[in-house]
């Protein structure tokens, strides 16, 4: 039995990724970076939390996309929620990573990928896997979000990404180099296993 038929029989969601110490650092990130005319997408939101803090502390206009539908229905209800509280939401769409939206659509991307190294021997095979495991390098989703991200920036646009150090730091952003995205790191913590930087992309 999967995690996920387990979780369906006990009524338990462990389907989508909650809020963690990442969701958090990129929030700060974002709230900070974004101003009120930006136009902003949230990739791989999971529960909506990141993208509910921006439409609830910014005046930019959100949308927040994930590729698990149990994540897209679990946000679309955040969406509800916060607009019924303040009258201000997010849209929610179904996508894998950037290929959905159209070219210079946004002026921030947000990211917190999938990146812990996975042993492939040790793959759960189910959506909570998909929201944690970067494949055996860490990198698995963030390579194709870094090819194509550029596409969807408009003029002046940026990306806020969590890297993680368990992903190789440095990697990350040769990789981002290589494709002429100019790097500086925006916010920093460090917890006993790993450093999480929100590093801000432009072109
Ligand atoms: C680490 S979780 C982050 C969730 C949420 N943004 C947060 O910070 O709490 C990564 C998310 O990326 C989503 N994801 C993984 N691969 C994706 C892809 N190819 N396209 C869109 N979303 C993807 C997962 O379903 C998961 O919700």
């Amino acid at each position: 039995m999967t995690r996920d038929e387990l979780a369906a029989r006990r009524g338990v969601e462990t389907a989508v990724y909650q809020p963690a110490e990442d969701s958090a650092l990129l929030a700060r990130a974002a709230v900070d970076d974004v101003s009120g005319a930006d136009r902003v997408l949230e990739v791989g939101t999971g529960s909506g939390w990141v993208a509910e803090r921006v439409a609830a502390e910014t005046d930019a206009r959100v949308v927040a996309s994930d590729l698990n539908p149990h994540a897209c229905r679990a946000a679309r209800e955040r969406a509800r929620g916060l607009a019924a509280d303040e009258g201000s939401g997010f849209e929610v769409v179904t996508a894998d990573l950037v290929s959905a939206f159209r070219d210079g659509a946004f002026d921030v991307v947000l990211f917190n990928p999938p990146y812990l190294p996975t042993d492939p021997d040790n793959e759960w095979g189910d959506w909570m896997e998909r929201a944690l495991s970067g494949g055996e390098s860490g990198r698995a989703v963030i390579e194709p979000f870094l090819d194509d991200v550029g596409r969807v920036l408009a003029s002046g646009g940026r990306v806020l990404l969590l890297v993680s150090s368990l992903t190789g730091y440095e990697t990350v952003i040769d990789y981002a180099r290589d494709r002429g995205f100019a790097a500086e790191k925006a916010v920093e913590e460090s917890y006993p296993f790993e450093a999480l930087t929100v590093v801000r992309l432009t072109l």
